[in-house]
């Protein structure tokens, strides 16, 4: 007889879920059998960055590869919860760029990504039946995390005005706190700057939910995926706060230093929280990745002691910025829709006035150019799509004919 795999990963199978669909789209099998040239097709669907490396970081690489002692280290396991070392670079990077104080290493967990992490906070923070609050639109890979971590139900607050596509945080406060302290969800889970919408939450709308979430005994989660890839010069204040029984933060290295796929991530948490992932990342992962921590720690020492850390940061971010304002006109020129003003991070989404799956689908067959579908981040964006122009941050002319060319598709419909 055959036997049946659980009830939980055959639903998670039945469900379309938006990750893969956006993996499914990209993928150049998919692309000639819609007659296309895998080649000829403008993406804009990638979540990721395409900036080079810190050169110091790939030395560090370098150094340990090169010297046996090291390289034998690096093979070894390191602590569940990380190298000490790497955790008091974490900290030092932390309060050099960004000011936190307070932090010490009995509040770090470093883990193999901000994914994982996120896994295992809710495993240790949700309890089943218990609610997690996400803004409508969040990043699409939220729902399936929580609810395969957890049974925990997902609630969500509207962010953004559908009919006249405003976002504008800073007037939806007190409608934001009413809504946490009816609903009294366990977790509020924010991202700044946020993918979807590159929006960058001001502070009084951070300090105004994590009141809310004290008074109710929850926790205010932020993600901070992209919290060095913010535009203005000026961040808000709340990114420079440490972890309290109330607050906490997940980190990753994917974006600011082009470590994608050198996978590397920390959480920010009261010593309780990191002792319990203690725990649970021993069942999970046992142990992060001993050398990208060496490479990292290595990286971040020297790059603050030289002073190269903060302009490699301001020129990356400038970098992005440019990318940005290049997007933001070309579709102001070619398609002449609602899209959000990125403050940060990778992407914009375009109000395409009809479903955003059907457009999707009709023009990427029509014009080779692909965007994702806006369903997967929430209802608001149901008939908008997702921009990234993070892959094509050095590549600004595409950028525009393949705005170019979407827009005679989006005339003709
Ligand atoms: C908001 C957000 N959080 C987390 C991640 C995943 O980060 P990591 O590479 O650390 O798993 C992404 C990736 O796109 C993201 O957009």
């Amino acid at each position: 007889m055959k036997p049946v795999i659980s009830k939980k990963s055959r639903d998670f199978k039945r469900r379309i879920s938006p990750v893969r669909q956006i993996m499914m789209y990209a993928d150049p099998i998919h692309f000639k059998t819609l007659g296309l040239k895998p080649e000829n097709v403008i993406s804009f669907a990638g979540g990721w960055v395409n900036h080079r490396m810190p050169a110091e970081l790939q030395k560090a690489y370098k150094d340990i590869a090169s010297d046996d002692e090291l390289m034998h280290l690096s093979g070894g396991y390191s602590p569940t919860l990380g190298l000490q070392s790497c955790m008091e670079a974490l900290i030092k990077y932390e309060k050099h760029i960004y000011g936190v104080s307070g932090l010490e290493s009995c509040h770090v967990a470093i883990g193999a990504n901000s994914t994982q992490l996120l896994f295992d906070l809710m495993l240790v923070l949700v309890d089943p039946g218990e609610k997690v609050l996400l803004l409508d639109p969040s990043y699409c890979n939220y729902p399936s995390q929580i609810t395969t971590a957890t049974n925990a139900s997902i609630v969500r607050f509207p962010i953004m005005d559908v009919d006249t596509w405003e976002y504008n945080a800073s007037e939806r406060i007190d409608t934001f706190v009413d809504y946490i302290q009816k609903e009294k969800p366990k977790v509020v889970l924010l991202t700044s700057p946020d993918n979807p919408t590159s929006q960058v939450l001001p502070h009084d709308f951070v300090k105004a939910a994590l009141d809310a979430v004290k008074s109710i005994g929850g926790f205010l989660v932020i993600d901070f995926a992209y919290k060095d890839l913010v535009f203005d010069a000026k961040v808000p204040e709340y990114f420079s706060w440490g972890p309290t029984d109330n607050f906490l933060s997940i980190h990753s290295n994917s974006k600011w230093s082009r470590s994608l796929g050198r996978r590397l991530g920390w959480i920010e948490a009261s010593e309780e929280i990191v002792q319990a992932l203690d725990s649970v990342q021993s069942s999970t992962t046992l142990s992060p990745d001993t050398l990208h921590q060496m490479a990292l720690e290595r990286y971040l020492n020297e790059a603050i002691k030289n002073n190269t850390l903060r302009p490699y940061l301001e020129n990356v971010s400038n970098d992005y910025k440019k990318a940005a304002q290049y997007t933001v006109e070309a579709i102001k020129e070619y398609m002449d829709v609602k899209c959000f003003i990125p403050q940060g991070g990778l992407f914009t989404c375009i109000n395409v006035g009809m479903d955003g799956g059907v457009f999707v689908e009709k023009v990427l067959k029509e014009s080779g150019v692909l965007f994702v579908p806006g369903w997967g981040f929430g209802k608001t964006l149901k008939n908008a799509v997702r921009l990234s122009f993070g892959p094509l941050v050095y590549d600004l002319e595409k950028i525009s004919e393949g705005l170019k060319r979407a827009s005679s598709f989006l005339k003709k419909s």
